[in-house]
């Protein structure tokens, strides 16, 4: 019998990315092969996200566009699966399976019983102790993700998330050392540590200080990163190991959200302007180079032109290197739902130009800066730009540098001038390679 081809797609985070890869694996367990093409596949799944309702709407419209493929089965899991369970299936009548978050464990079998002929099935009991391990490691790549934590119990008041991903756990500390040597074993040399809130990571006595410290002593990773964090559970000792290795790289991605106090008190977000700057003047004391990028809601209930001015104005004054900005997009069953949606999609879409101006601006001035400087790459792929063949990577502060040379590959470290700009993208010169 030949082998069931299953075919995977993935909207939202890099929280989705990862879980889509551990799904890739459990389904290779199963007996199915990966396919890259929907129309061959015995099965469809298609991981999905909830954060806005544009990405819902999305969602769907692939799900019914995929249905489609009549001989496949249908699967839909995620944040969206979890949030609609199965009120899906009104929205997209090919629908087979429904799996949540917390249910990856059962999903490839129930695919596997349903490509045999089983009927619809909905996955979405929530179980907070769930974390996906790393069991194998398909390819190679230079660039990973592992999560490390799962789930928010932040509740900040526009967000869903708390919902669908359900209670944060950390993933046991010895566990992502074992799944950072086998990415090591594949020739992976960078490794970004994932959850919605890493920095609130705890497993035992190990905090997230910690787990960076053995991290750092236990492997041989080259570079570490990690996403995302909330300003409630920065740490200086973060910042202090930046400043003592480059193995942790200097970005750090600190949503703010929002400029004006009386906003950020409404989110439930636990700080204010001026305790968020703090961080930013604590960390850049200790490591002056750290790179912020951040996440900002424009048009929250309530705000006015001048809580808009001072979001503004942090952004003017934290110079962030480049910035996540979101029209607020009401979610059934958060608290600010029962708000009133009252600034104007017109208002709401003119602030969003505004800000990105200036995010652009800013974010222009830091690159230019940079030019004629040396920087470490970690090239992660080749690129093919009209006539020319590139080989893309990152600078620690995870910019991005496009780099002509007959002599590099991706997963080599090089230094490399950085001759010039082709819009926030450097165009690097080789120097040496080792
Ligand atoms: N509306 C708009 N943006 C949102 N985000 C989360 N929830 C909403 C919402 N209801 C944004 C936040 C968060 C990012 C992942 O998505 O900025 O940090
Ligand atoms: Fe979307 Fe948030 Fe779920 Fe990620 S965790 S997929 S951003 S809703």
């Amino acid at each position: 019998m030949r082998p069931k081809k299953v075919y995977l797609e993935c909207f939202g985070c890099q929280m989705n990315a990862f879980d889509t890869e551990v799904l890739e694996s459990m389904l290779e367990g199963e007996g199915f092969v990966i396919s890259k093409d929907p129309s061959e596949a015995d099965a469809i799944l298609v991981n999905t996200c909830s954060v806005r309702e544009n990405a819902e709407r999305r969602a769907i419209g692939r799900l019914n566009d995929l249905s489609r493929h009549k001989g496949a089965v249908l699967a839909v899991c995620g944040c969206m699966a979890q949030r609609l369970g199965d009120r899906l299936f009104e929205l997209v009548t090919a629908l087979d399976i429904v799996a949540g978050p917390d249910s990856y464990a059962a999903l490839p079998s129930a695919i596997s019983a349903a490509v045999s002929g089983e009927g619809r099935k909905v996955l979405v009991e929530k179980d907070g102790s769930v974390t996906y391990r790393l069991r194998s490691v398909s390819g190679s790549s230079p660039s990973r993700y592992l999560s490390i934590t799962r789930g928010c119990e932040n509740y900040c008041s526009y967000c869903i998330v708390p919902y669908v991903r359900g209670t944060f756990r950390s993933k046991d500390a010895c566990a992502v050392i074992e799944e950072l040597g086998l990415l090591e074993a594949s020739g992976t040399k960078e490794v970004t540590l994932l959850g919605q809130n890493v920095m609130a990571y705890r497993s035992e006595d190990c905090g997230f200080v910690d787990l960076l410290g053995r991290i750092l002593e236990e492997t041989d990773i080259e570079r570490i990163r990690f996403l995302t964090t909330h300003p409630r559970d920065v740490d200086n000792g973060i910042f202090t190991l930046m400043a003592e290795t480059d193995r942790i790289c200097p970005h750090i991605h600190l949503p703010f959200q929002a400029g004006s106090d009386r906003i950020l008190s409404i989110m439930n977000r636990g700080y204010t302007s001026s305790v968020y700057l703090d961080i930013i003047d604590r960390a850049r004391a200790l490591r002056p180079d750290i790179a912020f990028t951040t996440d900002i809601i424009v048009g929250f209930p309530g705000e006015t032109e001048d809580d808009f001015e001072e979001t503004l104005a942090m952004v003017e004054k934290v110079r962030f290197d480049s910035a996540f900005t979101f029209k607020y997009s009401p979610r059934e069953g958060t608290k600010s739902a029962g708000l009133e949606d009252d600034v104007p999609v017109e208002v709401k879409k003119s602030r969003l130009e505004t800000l990105n101006t200036t995010i652009q601006r800013i974010r222009m001035e830091i690159v230019a800066a940079r030019i004629g400087s040396v920087e470490e790459i970690l090239l992660d792929a080749r690129v093919i730009k009209g006539e020319y063949q590139f080989l893309k990577g990152r600078t620690p502060h995870f910019r991005n540098v496009l780099v002509e040379s007959e002599n590099w590959n991706p997963g080599d470290t090089v230094s490399v001038v950085l001759r010039e700009l082709s819009n926030f993208t450097f165009i690097g010169e080789e120097i040496t390679g080792r």
